[in-house]
């Protein structure tokens, strides 16, 4: 099998790293995968805020837990919500897995295809990640925080445009021993017709 396709097979969402940074070849071979995605009408509006500051990514993680805790769990609350409001609660929510490196993927507010356009640019992401050994997780967080004043202004104030929309995140790093999933076989679902 060639190399591309064995990486898609392969490829896991890696959730626990080595607090080390990434080289700096190794991150910018990653976020070039991402810029070199498909894209609607060759629009190429998707910013890639990548964020190894670690004292930024503690603010966020901060603010993240302040503003799920004030919310209310319902019903029909989608699990991993609930999961992130009822933690933050409690004071123990990390929604990025302390990886040491967060690529926040935005896109113009109102483009019709700025989460299609994240989501190409965040899959080449993750498989140039696992083609370099690097762990990658798709962390949507900050996505259902993006209407979230107090976040918004964080992220502005770190370079997010004001006409800007949180997509979706990527949590970046060498995985911690044994944090590597192993590829299974066919996991079913995803089904597929042939006409
Ligand atoms: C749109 C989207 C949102 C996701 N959000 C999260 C997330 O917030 N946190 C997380 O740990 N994983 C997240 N994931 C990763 C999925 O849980 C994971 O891809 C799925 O369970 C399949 O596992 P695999 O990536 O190891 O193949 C997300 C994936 C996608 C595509």
């Amino acid at each position: 099998m060639n190399e591309v396709l064995e990486n898609i097979r392969r490829r896991r969402s890696v959730r626990r790293f080595l607090p080390e940074p990434l080289p700096q070849e190794v991150l910018t071979a990653v976020v070039e995968a991402g810029r070199q995605a498909p894209c609607g009408g060759n629009n190429r509006t998707t910013h890639f805020m990548v964020i190894q500051d670690q004292e930024v990514l503690e603010e966020l993680r901060r603010l993240a837990v302040q503003e799920f805790a004030k919310m209310e769990v319902a019903e029909d609350t989608y699990r991993s919500l609930k999961n992130a409001i009822l933690s933050s609660k409690k004071g123990t929510y990390v929604y990025d897995y302390r990886a040491p490196v967060l690529v926040v993927v935005a896109n113009r507010a109102g483009y019709r295809n700025a989460m299609a356009d994240c989501s190409c640019a965040l899959e080449n992401m993750m498989l140039a990640a696992f083609s370099l050994d690097v762990g990658s997780c798709w962390i949507n967080q900050l996505h259902w925080l993006d209407d979230n004043p107090a976040v918004r202004a964080a992220l502005e104030s770190w370079g997010l445009g004001a006409d800007e929309t949180v997509c979706g995140a990527l949590a970046l790093g060498y995985p911690a021993e044994g944090a590597v999933p192993k590829a299974e076989g066919d996991r079913g679902g995803n089904p597929v017709t042939y006409v």
